[in-house]
């Protein structure tokens, strides 16, 4: 049967050219009137000034990391005031996922765009004090002081990140205390949201670094918060557990803070590179849908040698791809849940 291929079957096609070439050009109907002299079709690009006709769509916006289409998003709009703040946790009980970093250079790009900005360092270890240049031993007052003692007020402890429109209130050690002492109080998970009430309205935005672990300083501060960002760092294990947070800021959503959303989940350390990146991506958005933010932050050495200066990304390597990430992620955020 090999042999027949040149046989009268191909030479049907082969002979005669394509069969659209031997249908005769037709006009619809449509634009025809009764009457009309028989329509003469002239395809010769040269004798019109009609643009040719292609069959190209109309420009989609292009597929992003996370596997679907990634939109504009635009600056966010000047503000004439500051004020009443949206307050946004980044959690998740697994340590070294980009908690910190996003937390700094969310809030520093979010600054960029001249939103008044608090960070709130809720992890004992006080990598987000560290991170913006602070010496643990040397602070007066830490949200320790804050949490615990009833005559210490928020402007005591709120110091200047050194970035213009960004503030810290600081951690150190101490704050491992808090976690047992809290236990003993009344209304233990509420307390964050107390002391943190003054500021809603002198900030835009809070961010609160909680510390890798589903404990009372966490609960406290999704009791605190309007949403929740989850960053996931882009491998395999990063999903594990993520049910158990599910289930933690449902039941803080259920029985302490019905107001509480997730305002995101983000793919951090994303290496595109690699078919196990984009296959852990792929997951993420089976699981989280249309929660996983568009913006993904690549993995790149810049953001240790950040932290190591003791600067966010946005003023360390104004002009590199993982300061851009986080301008998109904070245009993405402002269009999510601050501006809309
Ligand atoms: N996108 C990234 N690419 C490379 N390294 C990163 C990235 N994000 C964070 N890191 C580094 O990973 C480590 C853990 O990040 P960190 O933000 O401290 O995580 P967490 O607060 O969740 O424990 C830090 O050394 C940080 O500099
Ligand atoms: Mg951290």
């Amino acid at each position: 049967m090999a042999q027949d291929l040149g046989g009268p079957a191909a030479g049907a096609f082969g002979a005669g050219g394509s069969v659209a070439s031997q249908v005769p050009p037709t006009i619809p109907a449509i634009l025809t009137q009764p009457g009309d002299p028989a329509p003469v079709l002239d395809l010769d690009p040269a004798k019109t000034d009609r643009a040719p006709v292609t069959t190209a769509e109309p420009e989609a916006p292009a597929i992003g990391p996370t596997g679907r289409p990634t939109p504009e998003f635009p600056v966010p709009p000047p503000l004439t005031g500051h004020g009443p703040a949206r307050v946004i946790s980044m959690c998740n009980q697994k340590g070294g996922v980009g908690k910190t970093t996003t937390t700094i250079n969310l809030g520093a790009a979010l600054a960029e765009y001249g939103r008044k900005v608090l960070l709130v360092d809720f992890d004992p270890q006080g990598s987000l004090s560290v991170g913006l240049g602070l010496n643990p031993h040397e602070m007066d007052f830490t949200v320790y002081n804050l949490l615990m003692e009833r005559d210490v007020a928020l402007e005591e402890v709120v110091v200047p990140s050194g970035f213009p429109g960004m503030d810290l209130l600081p951690s150190n050690i101490d704050l491992s205390a808090a976690e047992v002492q809290l236990v003993h109080e009344v209304a233990r998970e509420q307390t964050l949201q107390r002391v943190l009430a003054p500021a809603i309205e002198h900030y835009d935005v809070i961010l609160i670094d909680c510390q890798p672990s589903l404990g009372l300083l966490t609960v406290n501060a999704l009791t605190a918060s309007d949403g929740v960002i989850v960053p996931l760092e882009c491998e395999y294990f990063a999903l594990r557990g993520v049910a158990l947070l599910k289930t933690t800021i449902d039941k803080v959503q259920e029985r302490l803070n019905p107001r509480l959303v997730v305002d995101g989940v983000l793919g951090t350390m994303f290496d595109g590179r690699t078919l196990h990146g984009r296959e852990v991506m792929q997951r993420l958005v089976e699981a989280w849908g249309d929660q996983v933010f568009h913006t993904v932050i690549r993995r790149t050495v810049k953001f240790s040698d950040s932290t190591v200066a003791g600067e966010p990304i946005t003023s360390y390597a104004s002009g590199s791809t993982g300061a851009d990430a986080y301008r998109q992620l904070a245009r993405e955020v402002a269009a999510r849940c601050l501006d809309a």
